[in-house]
C-alpha cells in the first residue's frame, strides 16, 4: 500500500448495501443541491437506483429539481431506444421515476461525428462534484477498457471483446455495439469525489486486483486509487478476497 491508498473502504452485508449508499448520496445532494454527478449503468448500480426511486416516490421533495446527471459511457452502434443503451437504462431505472428529475447530459451517439459528440461530453464531464463508478470484470471503468491510463480524456473508444459479449447477453442488446463513448479517467480522477461500487463474489479478484496490486494499464480502475476522496463501497463478497 502506498501513501496514495487512501481510499475509504466499505465492506457491506449485501441486505444493507443500496440502502447504506442510497444514504451517502442523499446526504451529497442535499448539502449540494445543484449536485453534478457522474453516473453508470449496469447491474451493480440498479438496486441502488432502485432504493433512490423508492425513497423519492415515498417523500417526494424535489432533491434532484437542481441537480445534474452526467452519463458516464454509451455504446455506439446501437438505434435510440435499444434497452441496452445506457441512456434508455438511466432513465428506465431512475431519472425517469425521480420527480421533477434532475437535468440529464446524454452523450450524443446518435450524431454523425462521434469524435466531436466525445468532445462535447469531455466538456460536461468537467467540474463533477461526484463521480459513481462500478467495475467491469477485466478492471475497466466506464468503458475505460485494459490499455487506458489516467490522463486519458471523454473519448471514442474500441471495446473489449467481453463487453461488446455483455451488451447482448447481459443487457439485451438487439445487436453487438461497434464502440463505444467514455468519460476518460482524466475527467473522473479530477471529480471532486468518486465512488467504486462493487457488488457479488465474481467481482471479488478483480477487486483485489485493483486496490492491493500495483496501480497499471492492465486494470483500469487500479488508477482511482490516485483519488484523494474515493471511497469504495462493496459488499462482503465482493470484498471477501481483500
Ligand atoms: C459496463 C459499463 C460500465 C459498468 C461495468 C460493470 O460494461 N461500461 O460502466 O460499470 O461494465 O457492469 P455491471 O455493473 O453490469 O457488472
Amino acid at each position: 500500500m502506498s501513501a496514495a491508498d487512501a481510499f475509504d473502504l466499505r465492506v457491506l452485508p449485501a441486505a444493507a448495501w443500496a440502502s447504506v449508499v442510497a444514504d451517502a448520496f442523499i446526504e451529497r445532494l442535499r448539502a449540494r443541491p445543484r449536485l453534478r454527478v457522474c453516473l453508470p449503468t449496469g447491474d451493480t448500480p440498479a438496486p441502488l437506483y432502485a432504493e433512490l426511486a423508492a425513497r423519492d416516490a415515498l417523500a417526494p421533495d424535489g432533491a434532484y429539481a437542481q441537480a445534474t446527471v452526467v452519463l458516464l459511457d454509451e455504446w455506439l452502434g446501437l438505434p435510440p431506444g435499444d434497452p441496452a443503451r445506457c441512456d434508455v437504462r438511466l432513465r428506465r431505472e431512475l431519472l425517469d421515476r425521480l420527480a421533477p428529475p434532475p437535468r440529464f447530459v446524454e452523450i450524443d451517439v446518435d450524431a454523425s461525428d462521434d469524435a466531436l459528440a466525445a468532445l462535447a461530453h469531455d466538456r460536461a464531464a468537467r467540474g463533477l462534484d461526484l463521480a459513481l463508478l462500478g467495475l467491469g470484470m477485466n478492471g475497466h471503468v466506464g468503458f475505460n477498457e485494459p490499455g487506458s491510463l489516467p490522463g486519458d480524456p471523454t473519448r471514442v473508444v474500441r471495446l473489449a471483446r467481453s463487453s461488446r459479449e455483455a451488451a447482448i447477453a447481459r443487457y439485451g442488446a438487439v445487436q453487438a455495439p461497434t464502440g463505444g463513448i467514455t468519460v476518460g479517467l482524466a475527467r473522473l480522477l479530477e471529480a471532486e469525489e468518486a465512488w467504486l461500487l462493487v457488488t457479488g463474489a465474481h467481482k471479488a479478484p478483480v477487486l483485489r486486483r485493483a486496490l492491493r496490486s500495483p496501480e497499471g494499464p492492465d486494470c483500469p480502475a487500479s488508477y482511482l486509487r490516485r483519488h484523494p476522496r474515493l471511497t469504495v463501497f462493496a459488499d462482503e463478497a465482493a470484498g471477501s478476497e481483500l
